[in-house]
């Protein structure tokens, strides 16, 4: 009943608070996300260093002066051989011929520091920064002299820098240094938005990411990624389209693109609407893309829908040869197939672990005869518990949802099909969960379809509200049919909570042991793949 008057009361609020602005008259600009291929292969550490360097000034370009501002992926521009020092902020351009020659800037950042002027855009890049320090004066500082790090910076319209941030959650990156306190990375630009920045791994952790959206209340959000791709739940592009909704924020997410090594997925996304535009290297494809993203992005993702242009539903065609990274735990997940034998009628699960229960109800098309077996069979499951991304680092998480498995088996749940069958096609489904309150965590939809795009928001509803037994009541559901689902859950990272590893210790039979025996088993496959990774491009690149 009061709730008919929400909106004119907000409306009201909004003529008072200048930031509601653009609910009445939304502002845009014009933002690019680069998916870049670094240059590996026959060459010097130089010369590959040129071809990158060659390469992103072919792609500031090709912008035509159109953006506002241009987003670069991790490290994919300069090795660990020709580090660059990157100046604190201040109004000084580094496009100038040297001002103070021994002042370590490279050659390469003062270069595109020219392309920011004459693009007239603001570009953040990532590069390995070298730092000096005095090991006399500073007990931090190593006997070498200098730190190196992992660090975004953003060079303003007159190629001076106006931010700098080095990555706080490192991943697999023994070599190179963290700050002593996390640094909270914000700049304003002439065109009236405010951005927050970090890098890739940063956003699975709640500092300083997540502090970014709920401290520095920032509604413009833009992440640097080289980012392994993890089946079901943690694909690149549906991470970042979940993150950005979940958080109500714009994002612009900038990924490498190295297929082979499961890595791949950029994209720009706006709030609850869903992405404006996206990439996830193409199916088949073996060799990465380099590709510039521009969307007309407004202000404050808060606005009608009619006033943004989303990209398309990606249904298909299907991706099968990105290698990507498995969910660790799937077999701690209390889970149940779905039957194929009740198609036409809608049926119903009702699944607990430990403190979440979670509703499933779904209708299956009944589909004509067919000889074939379906592609994927379907699970529904339930977990809460602590999973490990490496060595020291976890997060708690609960979710409920649906995921593709190739077959009875729990080992096959997250791994592709190589060749193309008969779908299922779900009519309806629907799925509500009870999460517990915690101050620092994120609820947020996890759904991608066989084109390893998440779903739009012309696909997808979801609804959420606080109980009065202190949990949210989530709930996600199709808005129409679909039959190329590979994930369609409600994902909850849940930040700083420490829990016995894998299961929630719903006494299933399982011991904690064997939860933590598959976690360890999960990281040496994640780690022996991302060395390999490291090894083959830092080698390669110290081999000339
Ligand atoms: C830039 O200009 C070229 C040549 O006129 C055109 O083909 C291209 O579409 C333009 N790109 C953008 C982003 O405006
Ligand atoms: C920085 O990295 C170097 C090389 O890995 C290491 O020797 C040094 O201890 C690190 N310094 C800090 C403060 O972590
Ligand atoms: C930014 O906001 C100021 C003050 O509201 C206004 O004068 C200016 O025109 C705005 N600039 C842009 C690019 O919208
Ligand atoms: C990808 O490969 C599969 C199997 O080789 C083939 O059937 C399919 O048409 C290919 N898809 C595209 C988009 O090329
Ligand atoms: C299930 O699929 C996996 C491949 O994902 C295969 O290794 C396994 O043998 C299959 N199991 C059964 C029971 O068919
Ligand atoms: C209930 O949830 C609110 C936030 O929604 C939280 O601040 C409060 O501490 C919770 N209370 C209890 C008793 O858990």
């Amino acid at each position: 009943m009061s709730g008919k008057w929400l909106p004119t009361l907000l409306q009201l609020l909004c003529f008072a608070v200048s930031s509601c602005r653009a609910l009445s008259t939304p502002q845009y600009y014009t933002a690019g996300v680069i998916e870049f291929r670094p240059a590996f292969g026959a060459g010097t550490s130089e010369q590959l260093l040129e071809q990158n360097l060659a390469a992103y000034l072919e792609l500031i370009a090709s912008a035509n002066g159109t953006a506002d501002i241009l987003v670069f992926p991790e490290g994919t521009l300069n090795s660990q051989l020709q580090l660059t020092v990157v100046p604190a902020p201040s109004k000084r351009s580094l496009c100038h011929v040297v001002v103070a020659p021994a002042d370590g800037v490279a050659r390469f950042l003062r270069q595109l520091a020219c392309a920011a002027v004459e693009a007239h855009s603001y570009l953040l890049l990532n590069v390995n920064e070298r730092e000096r320090c005095d090991p006399l004066t500073d007990k931090d500082c190593p006997a070498r002299g200098y730190n190196v790090y992992n660090t975004n910076v953003v060079l303003d319209r007159s190629g001076a820098v106006v931010s700098r941030y080095r990555k706080w959650n490192l991943y697999l990156e023994p070599h190179l240094n963290r700050t002593r306190q996390p640094e909270y990375a914000v700049f304003e630009t002439d065109f009236n938005v405010t951005f927050g920045h970090f890098i890739c791994f940063d956003m699975l952790f709640y500092t300083p990411a997540q502090e970014l959206v709920e401290r520095y209340n920032l509604r413009n959000l833009i992440v640097s990624k080289m980012f392994k791709s993890e089946l079901p739940f943690l694909t690149a592009s549906q991470l970042q389209q979940g993150w950005a909704w979940a958080n109500g924020v714009n994002l612009l997410a900038a990924g490498a693109s190295l297929p082979h090594g499961g890595i791949s997925g950029s994209g720009i996304y706006a709030g609850e609407h869903g992405a404006l535009k996206r990439l996830m290297v193409g199916s088949n494809a073996t060799v990465g893309e380099r590709q510039l993203l521009l969307a007309r992005v407004p202000h404050s993702p808060l606005v009608e829908s009619s006033d943004v242009q989303l990209d398309e539903e990606r249904v298909g065609p299907a991706q099968r040869s990105l290698a990507m990274l498995q969910q660790p735990l799937l077999d701690k997940f209390n889970s149940w197939r779905v039957p194929s034998s009740l198609a036409g009628s809608l049926q119903q699960k009702h699944i607990c672990q430990a403190d979440l229960c979670c509703h499933f109800e779904w209708q299956l098309a009944t589909s004509p005869r067919t000889e074939r077996l379906p592609e994927y069979v379907y699970r529904l499951g339930v977990f809460v518990g602590q999973r490990r991304y490496e060595e020291a680092q976890y997060s708690v998480v609960r979710l409920c949802g649906l995921f593709a498995c190739r077959n009875d088996s729990i080992s096959s749940c997250g791994q592709l099909t190589e060749t193309p069958t008969a779908a299922v096609q779900f009519n309806i489904l629907r799925i509500n969960g009870n999460f517990v309150h915690r101050p620092r965590r994120l609820l947020m939809p996890s759904t991608l379809s066989a084109s390893l795009y998440a779903l739009q928001s012309s696909e997808i509803e979801w609804q959420q509200h606080v109980d009065s037994d202190n949990k949210s009541h989530v709930q996600l559901q199709l808005r129409k049919p679909h039959a190329q689902l590979l994930t369609f859950a409600i994902y909850g990272n849940y930040f700083d909570e420490t829990l016995q590893p894998g299961g929630g210790g719903d006494g299933d039979g399982d011991g904690d042991g064997g939860a933590a025996a598959t976690a360890v088993k999960g990281v040496s496959v994640l780690q022996v793949l991302l060395l390999l990774l490291v090894l083959l491009l830092t080698n390669v690149l110290s081999g000339g």
